[in-house]
């Protein structure tokens, strides 16, 4: 027989991993609708030109990393599975004439994204973000809710509060001449530029500031920034995010040569990191504003702005500090009884505990009644309620797992009974 594996770069959560990942989508989906943001969800994959166009044609996102689906013949579209979800809410808002709706539109969604990427720590082929994006608002102010709401996220995950860069990389006004400065900065330094950002310098030479390439980092480090050359519109609007921030009493270090490896970003950029450890695996998040990016997928221009957090590397920055707490709630009692085979009973009084509310287990193998009892303490439950003759006058023994101690307890008053001892812990 094959030995069959998950692929390379995904992996399987597993019980105690996947109640982990359900903390925070349950953290992220309270604080969403606290602010205000309704649920969407789009296909796991799009047309492959709505990310061609949106994330761009020279990044490595869709350059190296986009996961593309066999073309099938009789359709004639190529397919891509999504590495990002706001080309495809984007994509949604212009096909739903979401630009009819009341404005802003305050979308969240949080699912898994694809990226044919090297797996390595904390960067993986199938990975979980929690996505907030919002339509219709030119900003200022939203650009600092929403870092703050960034920030708020990572305070309920009970993460230590992470180090927030921020940037403006400029719009159409002023950018093109910030391209050109960094163009005439790399073709100075062509001899010391890797084969890829030697060819993408002709192309798309913002990239080449957030290449990966390690050999890039030091000639990255003297390359020219754009807060100089920012145009009154964009110069503006940043110093209104920053004073925002100031007020929301949000910690934030302007970054510069912060450009993030998507193309349809405009103005105002930013980006998480575990506190004191920056790097390029790192991320915590990231986000920022689209304000071209409606009209380039077919819509009537309307500005944008939203981040997307990687769920996974939340978790490995909990683990590595030590904070990640057990998510899996264990359940409060399991049935058992004295007679293996007398299943039908104990299923029956299981169903009725749990049509009020109670989480509960019956014990269905038909194993001696002291196997039940350890598997019922295997599990972590804190009770067991013990069905055995005394059922035909209406009675149970309820067991306290942790104390040892049992008592009889009529089968009348046992709902109420564990609902006091549920709501006791
Ligand atoms: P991004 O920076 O490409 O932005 O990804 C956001 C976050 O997803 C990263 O900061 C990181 O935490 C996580 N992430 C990315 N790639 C991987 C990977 N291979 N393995 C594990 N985690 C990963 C976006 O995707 C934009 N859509 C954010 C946004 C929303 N901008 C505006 N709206």
């Amino acid at each position: 027989m094959p030995t069959f594996r998950a692929p390379r770069g995904t992996r399987d959560l597993l019980p105690p991993e996947r109640a982990r990942f359900l903390r925070l989508e349950r953290i992220a989906a309270d604080l969403t609708a606290l602010y205000g943001f309704r649920p969407i969800e789009t296909p796991l994959f799009e047309q492959a030109a709505v990310f061609e166009r949106s994330v761009g044609a020279v990044t490595d996102i869709v350059e190296k990393e986009l996961f593309r689906l066999a073309t099938r013949r009789e359709e004639g579209e190529e397919w891509a599975l999504r590495p990002e979800p706001t080309a495809g809410i984007v994509r949604a808002y212009v096909q739903h004439g979401m630009q009819t709706w009341p404005q802003p539109v305050r979308l969240t969604t949080t699912g898994p994204m694809f990226r044919y990427d090297r797996p390595q720590a904390g960067r993986y082929r199938q990975f979980w973000q929690f996505d907030v994006e919002v339509l219709g608002d030119p900003g200022p102010a939203v650009d600092a809710e929403l870092i703050e709401l960034a920030v708020r996220f990572y305070a309920e995950a009970g993460l230590q509060a992470p180090d927030v860069f921020v940037n403006s990389i400029g719009d159409s006004e002023c950018r093109p001449a910030y391209i050109e400065a960094l163009a005439r900065y790399y073709g100075d330094h062509l001899d010391h530029l890797p084969p890829l950002e030697r060819e993408r310098l002709g192309r798309n030479p913002l990239r080449l500031l957030d290449s990966k390439e390690p050999a890039m980092a030091e000639l990255n480090a003297g390359a020219p920034t754009i807060t100089e050359r920012l145009c009154d519109g964009c110069r503006t609007h940043f110093a209104a995010v920053r004073e925002h921030l100031d007020t929301l009493g949000i910690r934030y270090e302007v970054e510069p040569r912060l450009v993030r490896g998507l193309d349809y970003y405009t103005r105002t950029a930013f980006e998480f990191f575990p506190a004191g450890a920056r790097g390029t695996q790192a991320a915590l998040g990231g986000g920022g504003r689209y304000d071209r990016l409606v009209e380039l997928l077919g819509g009537r221009p309307t500005p944008g702005i939203g981040f997307g957090l990687g769920l996974d590397r939340v978790l490995l920055a909990l683990e590595s500090g030590g904070g990640a707490a057990a998510a899996e709630q264990p359940i409060l009692a399991v049935i058992v009884g004295a007679d293996p085979t007398a299943t039908a009973a104990r299923l029956k009084l299981a169903t009725d505990l749990r049509a009020a509310g109670l989480a509960v287990r019956a014990d269905l193998a038909t194993r001696k009644l002291g196997r039940q009892l350890e598997a019922a303490v295997r599990d972590g439950a804190r009770f067991a309620v013990i069905v055995g003759d005394e059922l035909a006058e209406g009675q149970v023994q309820l067991r306290d797992l942790g104390a040892a101690s049992q008592k009889a307890v009529p089968v009348a008053d046992l709902t109420a009974l564990l609902r006091r001892k549920a709501a006791a812990s």
